[in-house]
C-alpha cells in the first residue's frame, strides 16, 4: 500500500507539479426525509427514533447515525453516504481523516488516552480538563466545576467540536468556511469554543472524508503563519490549530528568549538550505516536497487552490496540531498518528512520522 502510495504521488508530482483537481464536494446529504427524520416518532403506534425522540425530528443521535458495526469508512443510507467515526466490530484497519472512536469506546478499546472521550462512546476521562488548557471553572463560568468541564463532551457531545452541524447547507464550493459568517457550516461543521478564538474553521473537505487517499487527492487545511514574536495573539484566524487551542489554549507558538519551549503548530517549515528542513517531504532542497495525507501540513492560504496539492512547499507551509494527532481517536496514545514510542533516532532510513520533517535524526545523515 505504501509503495503505491509513493508511486503515485511520485507520478503525479512528477507529471504536474502543480495543483490536481478533483471534482467539487457534493458533501450535502440527499434523500427522501424519512431516511432520517420521524414527524412524531411514532409508526404504528411505536415509536420511530431510537431511544428518546431527538431534536430535528431525526431517527437517530449523532453517534448513532455515524457508528457502523459493518464498516469502518463509510456506508449508505438511502442516497446518502454516511462517513462513520465509531467502527463497532474490533480494531478497524482503515479509517477515516478524522481517525476512529473505536479504541477510546468503552465497547472497544476502552482506552483514555486514545480518544476524546465523547458522551454515548465512552465514560468521563480521569484527566482533570483539556490539557494545555483553561480551567473553564474559574473563565466567565461557562463550566462551573472541573466536573462539568470533564463534561465538555457530555453536555454537547459531538457538538462541543462540531458545533454548527449543517447536513443540508450547500458545500459545493471548493473551500468551505472562508466567510466569517458562513452560512456552510464551515470546514466538517467544526466552530471554535474558546474565548477570543474565532469561530469556524475553513479548509477543503476530501468528497469521501479520505476514505482513499494519495498524494493529490486528501483535505486541504488552513494555517496562520505567526511571525515568533506574535505568539500571543489570538489572532489565529480560521485554523485548525485555533479551534483546537479553543480547548487547549497554550499548545501553539510558545517560545522564550526566541527559543520553541513547546512544539510549534502553524510554524512554517523552513527552507533552509542545508537544514533536515529543507529535505522535509523527500523535497530534497527542492523546494517542494511530496503531500503525505498521513502527515498533512497546514496552507497559508487557498488563494491559487482550485483542488487539493500534491506538494508541500518548504519555507511556506506549516506543522500544525492535525500533523501528529487524529482528533476522534487513533490506535495510540495522545490520539498520535503514529507509535512515537517508535520513533527511533538513528534508527534506519523511515520518511514518516516525525521524520518527513526532520529528516536527518533517523539516519543522522
Ligand atoms: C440520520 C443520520 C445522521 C445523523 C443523525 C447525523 N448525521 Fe452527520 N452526516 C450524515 C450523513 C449522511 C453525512 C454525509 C453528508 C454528506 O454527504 O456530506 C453526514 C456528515 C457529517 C459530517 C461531515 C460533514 C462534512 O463536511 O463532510 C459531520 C461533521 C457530521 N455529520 C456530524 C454530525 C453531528 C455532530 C450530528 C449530531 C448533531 C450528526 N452528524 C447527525 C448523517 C447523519
Ligand atoms: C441522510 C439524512 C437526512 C435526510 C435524507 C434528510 N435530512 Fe434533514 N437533517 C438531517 C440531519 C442529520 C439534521 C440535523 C443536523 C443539522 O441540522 O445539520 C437535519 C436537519 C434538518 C432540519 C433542521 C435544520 C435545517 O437545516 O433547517 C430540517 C428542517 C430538515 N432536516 C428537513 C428535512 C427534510 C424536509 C428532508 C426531506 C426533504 C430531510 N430533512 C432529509 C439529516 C437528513
Ligand atoms: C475534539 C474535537 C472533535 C470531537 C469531539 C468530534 N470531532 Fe468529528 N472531527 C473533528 C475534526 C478536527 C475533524 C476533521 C478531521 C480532518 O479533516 O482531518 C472531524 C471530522 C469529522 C467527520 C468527517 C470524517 C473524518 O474523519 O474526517 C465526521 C463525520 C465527524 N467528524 C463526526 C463526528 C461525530 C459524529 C462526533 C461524535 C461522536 C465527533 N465527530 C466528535 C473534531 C472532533
Ligand atoms: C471542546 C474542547 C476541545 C477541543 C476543541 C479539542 N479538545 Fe482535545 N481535549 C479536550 C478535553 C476536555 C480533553 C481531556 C478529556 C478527553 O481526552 O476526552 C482533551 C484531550 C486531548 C488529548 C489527550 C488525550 C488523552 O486522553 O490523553 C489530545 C492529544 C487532544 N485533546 C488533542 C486535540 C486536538 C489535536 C484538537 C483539535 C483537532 C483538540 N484536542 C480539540 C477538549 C478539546
Ligand atoms: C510535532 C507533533 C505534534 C504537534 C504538531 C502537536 N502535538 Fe500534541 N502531542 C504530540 C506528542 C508526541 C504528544 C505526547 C506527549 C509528549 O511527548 O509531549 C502530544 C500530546 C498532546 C496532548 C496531551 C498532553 C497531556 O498532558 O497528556 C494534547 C492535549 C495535545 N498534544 C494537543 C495538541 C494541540 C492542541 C496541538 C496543536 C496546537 C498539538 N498537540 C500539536 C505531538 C504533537
Ligand atoms: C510537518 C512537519 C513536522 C513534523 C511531522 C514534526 N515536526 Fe518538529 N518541528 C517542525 C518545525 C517546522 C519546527 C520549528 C523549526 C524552526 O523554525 O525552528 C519543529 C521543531 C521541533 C523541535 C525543536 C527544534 C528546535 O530547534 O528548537 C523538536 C525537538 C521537534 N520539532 C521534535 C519533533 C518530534 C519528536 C516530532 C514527532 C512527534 C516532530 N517534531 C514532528 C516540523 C515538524
Amino acid at each position: 500500500m505504501k509503495k503505491l502510495l509513493i508511486t503515485l504521488a511520485v507520478i503525479l508530482t512528477a507529471a504536474t507539479m502543480v495543483a490536481v483537481f478533483y471534482g467539487p464536494a457534493a458533501a450535502k446529504v440527499t434523500g427522501v426525509c424519512s431516511d432520517c427524520h420521524t414527524m412524531h416518532n411514532s409508526q404504528e403506534s411505536n415509536s420511530a427514533a431510537t431511544g428518546e425522540p431527538l431534536a430535528t425530528l431525526l431517527m437517530d443521535d449523532c453517534v448513532g447515525c455515524h457508528s457502523s458495526s459493518d464498516s469502518s469508512t463509510t456506508y449508505p443510507l438511502g442516497s446518502s453516504t454516511v462517513p462513520v467515526v465509531n467502527f463497532t466490530s474490533g480494531a478497524p484497519a482503515t479509517y477515516l481523516a478524522g481517525g476512529n472512536f473505536y479504541w477510546v469506546a468503552d465497547s472497544g478499546g476502552n482506552d483514555d488516552a486514545k480518544g476524546h472521550n465523547v458522551l454515548g462512546i465512552s465514560g468521563v476521562d480521569s484527566l482533570p480538563f483539556a490539557p494545555g488548557g483553561f480551567n473553564c471553572g474559574s473563565n466567565n463560568n461557562c463550566h462551573k466545576s472541573l466536573a462539568e468541564e470533564q463534561d465538555m463532551f457530555a453536555g454537547s457531545g459531538c457538538q462541543g467540536c462540531h458545533l454548527s452541524p449543517a447536513h443540508h447547507a450547500d458545500d459545493s464550493a471548493t473551500v468551505i468556511g472562508a466567510a466569517s459568517s458562513s452560512t456552510d457550516g464551515y470546514y466538517r461543521f467544526l466552530s471554535g469554543h474558546g474565548n477570543g478564538y474565532p469561530h469556524g474553521v475553513c479548509g477543503i473537505e476530501n468528497d469521501d472524508w479520505q476514505a482513499n487517499y494519495n498524494a493529490g487527492n486528501h483535505n486541504e487545511y488552513l494555517g496562520f503563519s505567526a511571525s515568533k514574536t506574535d505568539i500571543n495573539s489570538l489572532s489565529y484566524g480560521h485554523t485548525v490549530t485555533a479551534f483546537c487551542c479553543g480547548c487547549h489554549g497554550d499548545f501553539h507558538m510558545e517560545q522564550k528568549n526566541a527559543e520553541w519551549i513547546r512544539h510549534p503548530s502553524d510554524a512554517v517549515i523552513p527552507n533552509t538550505a542545508g537544514s533536515e528542513y529543507a529535505n522535509a517531504f523527500e523535497a530534497n532542497g527542492t523546494g517542494f516536497g511530496i503531500y503525505d495525507p498521513n502527515v498533512p501540513v497546514a496552507r497559508p492560504n487557498f488563494t491559487d487552490f482550485t483542488g487539493p496539492k500534491s506538494t508541500v512547499a518548504i519555507g511556506t507551509d506549516m506543522v500544525m496540531c492535525l500533523s501528529c494527532h487524529r482528533p476522534h481517536g487513533s490506535p495510540f496514545d495522545d490520539l498520535l498518528r503514529w507509535d512515537y514510542g517508535n520513533m527511533l533516532a538513528g534508527g534506519g532510513s523511515n520518511t514518516t512520522g516525525c521524520f518527513a520533517c526532520h529528516t536527518k535524526k533517523d539516519t543522522g545523515s
